[in-house]
């Protein structure tokens, strides 16, 4: 597992995937489209963008589903090393409480990168979320 601080070429990759992912969201009812895109220990790529529901509660978010994409691809032992959240509104956008809790499910060591509210910033899952829940 690489410990080493994410490459400027990493970065870029994930911005972009997230910015592509991004494209494809749901959002005609909150307009505010969001894409995630995050890297495995093993050094893949997986994005996702916010899907909404008519039934609002039934919305994902898109950190969410770039997990649960990685999750699907690589199994339940995928971890997260990094994970960057863009939105198309140039609003500072750092990832809601329970995508938080998910991250640090795959990823308790994972770095998040997002836009804060003077610039980008980055952030150990561990300092978004104090004492995470954990089963074992
Ligand atoms: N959203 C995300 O996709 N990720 C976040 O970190 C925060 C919020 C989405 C959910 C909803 O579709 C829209 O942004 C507005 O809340």
């Amino acid at each position: 597992m690489s410990k080493d601080k994410l490459s400027a070429t990493q970065r870029e990759r994930l911005l972009d995937a997230a910015r592509t992912a991004m494209k494809n969201a749901h959002a005609p009812y909150s307009h505010f489209r969001v894409g995630a895109a995050l890297l495995t220990d093993e050094g893949e790529v997986f994005s996702g963008c916010n899907v909404e529901n008519a039934s609002y509660g039934l919305t994902n978010c898109a950190e969410r589903t770039a997990i649960f994409a990685a999750v699907t691809q690589c199994g339940p032992g995928m971890r997260i090393r990094a994970i960057v959240v863009v939105n198309d509104q140039d609003e500072p956008c750092s990832p809601c409480g329970a995508c938080r809790q998910v991250i640090y499910e795959f990823g308790p060591d994972a770095v998040v990168l997002f836009k804060g509210l003077k610039s980008w910033k980055e952030a150990k899952i561990a300092d978004l979320l104090p004492e995470g829940f954990r089963l074992k």
